[in-house]
């Protein structure tokens, strides 16, 4: 079965981790894996292991001006009154610019494809947009984007190609507030499943009871706030090298086990 997972989330809440290690997850239950980074500040690269230097060596594929214009006719930043091919040629891409990461586990840094963010329809948003489309339909991979903000910047056509979203919050007010529209959003476009990962989680029984109480209907999974996260952050080391036994990544698992089986 094909499985396509958005993760979605505001900036900060833990996206980029879960990502990485559901990636690592789904490859150890043998699966395929691309794993796709369309923030705008694309740091999957390293949460999967790369170097600090070559992760910040890679150039997103919106960002590659010569890509673009090769496949789209036009130049990046050009949209208004210029043509170019909506429907670029991508099949290729996968191939050429996927960086393989960990055995099973290939990575794409398509970068941000946010059109109300850029102002237009570029060329670049559209041959981002063609390329997902086209991994979408890839039989025997299991698709894992992380995603900037919600899924609202995919639009219809696309979003509704994600089996499952993630939504990654942390436990506080603005964070689930954000997470609740999030969600809206996701099932509107026709995301037929949507689980929240509660990160960073320090709060008691209370704190958990009025979380659950204000999500009623939805699969709600807590990660508890992990020191030795972000003693790898600061080391720039990937989630590969996470201790198995660490709260955070036995409690990632265990949703992810509840999960994807
Ligand atoms: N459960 C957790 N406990 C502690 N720190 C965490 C946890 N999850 C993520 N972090 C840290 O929070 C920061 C932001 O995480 P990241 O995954 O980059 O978020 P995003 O991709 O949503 O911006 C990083 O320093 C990361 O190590
Ligand atoms: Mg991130």
């Amino acid at each position: 079965m094909p499985l396509r997972v958005l993760v979605a989330g505001k900036g900060g809440v833990g996206k980029t981790t879960v990502s990485a290690l559901l990636s690592f997850f789904l490859a150890s239950k043998g699966k395929s894996v691309l794993a796709i980074d369309t923030d705008s500040v694309p740091n999957l690269a390293m949460a999967l292991g790369l170097p600090p230097e070559r992760a910040s060596s890679i150039v997103p594929l919106v960002r590659n001006e010569k890509l673009i214009e090769e496949r789209t006719g036009a130049r990046p930043g050009q949209g208004w009154g210029v043509f170019f091919r909506l429907n670029p040629r991508v099949d290729d891409i996968v191939d050429s610019y996927g960086i393989r990461v960990a055995d099973g586990i290939s990575l794409l840094v398509v970068g941000s494809i946010d059109s109300a963010k850029q102002g237009c329809l570029c060329p670049s948003i559209a041959l981002g947009k063609a390329l997902l489309k086209h991994v979408m339909l890839e039989e025997d991979t299991a698709v894992v984007v992380d995603a900037e903000a919600g899924a609202e910047v995919f639009g219809r056509g696309l979003a509704e190609n994600f089996d499952h979203m993630l939504c990654v919050t942390e436990p506080t007010v603005k964070s689930l507030d954000i997470s609740k529209k999030l969600i809206r959003m996701g099932m509107e476009l026709g995301i037929r499943r949507t689980s929240l990962i509660v990160n960073k989680f320090r709060g008691g029984d209370s704190l958990r009871e009025r979380i659950l109480s204000s999500f009623p209907d939805l699969d709600v999974h807590f990660v508890p706030f992990d020191e030795s996260f972000i003693e790898a952050e600061i080391e720039g080391r990937g989630v590969q090298s996470y201790s198995r036994d660490s709260p955070g990544v036995k409690a990632l698992v265990s949703a992810f086990t509840r999960i994807f089986g």
